[in-house]
């Protein structure tokens, strides 16, 4: 199956970028030469993660990089997105841990020389455990001492780096894992979400400022996601409780960014629920952004409860293998709805990808569902853009099958098999459409 685009898309352009997504922790391994974080204390807690499974050898990218990268380069893609395990790269004192940067200076000056661009993610959720102890994003201290790992590493990675995103969906880092509790680190309170969710946002915004005087030539900005949320039917009150969902999940980390503060249901959340922001805050986290970063995968589906209050409905067919409804339409009302909100900066699609039943058989894996999956997302793409909304590039997420977080190993997003019986890696056949689409590209413009 072939990926297929109007003949005038601007997706077809060769200044549109194509890439392919990972991160540090799903991926890596390598675990004895870096401190530990958050995720290998979680994943040891019974019960957390569906297979029982960690971090620990993962994708063995640790070990592996070279041939992986050989492997992007097959794709013919523009662009890689990884991300940098703050634990690899410092150690316990705030120092620079030399051989984890080196791991990933060697990995970004093969990437240039291969005229990959790198762009780099400095926090895909591997907080370092002693950072934890201290009450993690809990602590206003970590947006002071994340800002300081930010200043550090982009000093030691000087020029190798086209972009730096500060954070990977804070949203999961804060909801998911404070208030939640089904991420790392596994805290459930109301209390907790928002106050870490202002720390991260805080940091990102103290960290903007060390990216951009230490590397002002590099395309600094954030990556979000975004679950647009749809009302169940018409009533006012279904209206009314899929935009409260939409201010909790999406707009509270969006608006801080463009306007300087939170949607307006901060007034009528408990105050013991709210983040305590201090003076100037807000002018810190909204920090001018070179580019955002936008990850999306599904929306949700809202109802009024009892108490007017929201609850989400079980999503309908298609569905993923992880469950997540596919629904390309709700990608262009996102971005119209975004556009239409915020003076938006550069788009870059940073995510987009599907987890798929995979079917390893005889040296091949035919997942037609995925290949699907992306034309319908880049057709989806190729409306947005002719909205006029200014989207530069698009990631698959992800290069290869690797640590799906609470799920583990058994959702497969990649596009690239690992048989983790022998760490072998196998192009499945959206892979093979993926690189048609890119190397056609140059030829149809
Ligand atoms: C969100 C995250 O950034 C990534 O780590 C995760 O694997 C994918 N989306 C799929 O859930």
């Amino acid at each position: 199956m072939k990926i297929s685009l109007p003949n005038d898309s601007k997706l077809l352009s060769p200044e549109f970028t194509y890439g392919v997504a990972t991160a540090s922790f799903q991926i890596e391994g390598g675990v004895d030469e870096r401190l530990p974080c958050i995720w290998d204390t979680f994943c040891r807690v019974k019960g957390k993660i569906k297979d029982n499974s960690n971090g620990d050898i993962a994708c063995d990218h640790y070990n592996r990089w070279q041939q992986d990268i050989d492997l992007i380069e097959t794709l013919g893609v523009d662009a890689y997105r990884l991300s940098i395990s703050w634990p690899r790269v410092l150690k316990m004192d705030g120092s620079i841990n030399q051989k984890g940067v080196d791991f990933y200076k060697r990995i970004l000056d093969r990437l240039n020389d291969k005229q990959i661009k790198p762009f780099v993610t400095l926090y895909h959720w591997d907080l370092p455990q002693h950072h934890e102890n201290r009450g993690g994003w809990l602590n206003r201290e970590t947006a002071f001492e994340y800002a300081d790992y930010a200043d550090k590493i982009s000093r030691a990675l000087g020029d190798r780096v086209f972009s730096y995103a500060t954070l990977n969906e804070p949203y999961c880092s804060a909801y998911l894992g404070y208030e939640a509790g089904i991420h790392a680190p596994g805290l459930a309170s109301k209390k907790y979400g928002k106050r870490a969710a202002h720390h991260l946002l805080l940091g990102h915004g103290l960290a903007m400022k060390a990216l951009q005087a230490n590397s002002p030539n590099t395309q600094n900005g954030i990556v979000l996601n975004f679950t647009p949320c749809y009302p169940s039917t018409s009533a006012s009150a279904d209206i009314q409780a899929a935009k409260m969902a939409d201010a909790h999940f999406n707009q509270w980390y969006i608006k801080p960014l463009f306007d300087a503060e939170y949607p307006e249901i901060i007034e009528t959340i408990p105050k013991d629920e709210r983040p305590e922001i201090f003076a100037g805050d807000m002018e810190i986290i909204a920090a001018p952004l070179d580019f955002m970063g936008v990850n999306f995968y599904t929306r949700q589906v809202y109802q009024a409860d009892t108490e007017n209050q929201f609850v989400s409905l079980p999503p309908s067919e298609p569905v993923t293998d992880i469950g997540w409804e596919i629904f390309p339409q709700a990608f262009v009302d996102l971005m119209s709805d975004l556009n239409q909100r915020y003076d938006l900066p550069p788009i870059y699609i940073t995510e987009n990808g599907a987890a798929m039943a995979d079917d390893y058989q005889n040296g091949e894996v035919i997942d037609y569902d995925r290949t699907r999956y992306v034309q319908d997302h880049l057709t989806a793409l190729d409306k947005i853009i002719n909205l006029g909304i200014d989207v530069k590039g698009y990631f698959y997420w992800s290069l290869m099958d690797n640590f799906e977080w609470a799920e583990g190993y058994a959702k497969r997003f990649g596009i690239v098999y690992v048989d983790y019986e022998n760490q072998k890696r196998v192009l499945k056949h959206s892979a093979l459409a993926y690189k048609d689409l890119i190397s056609n590209r140059s030829t149809v413009s």
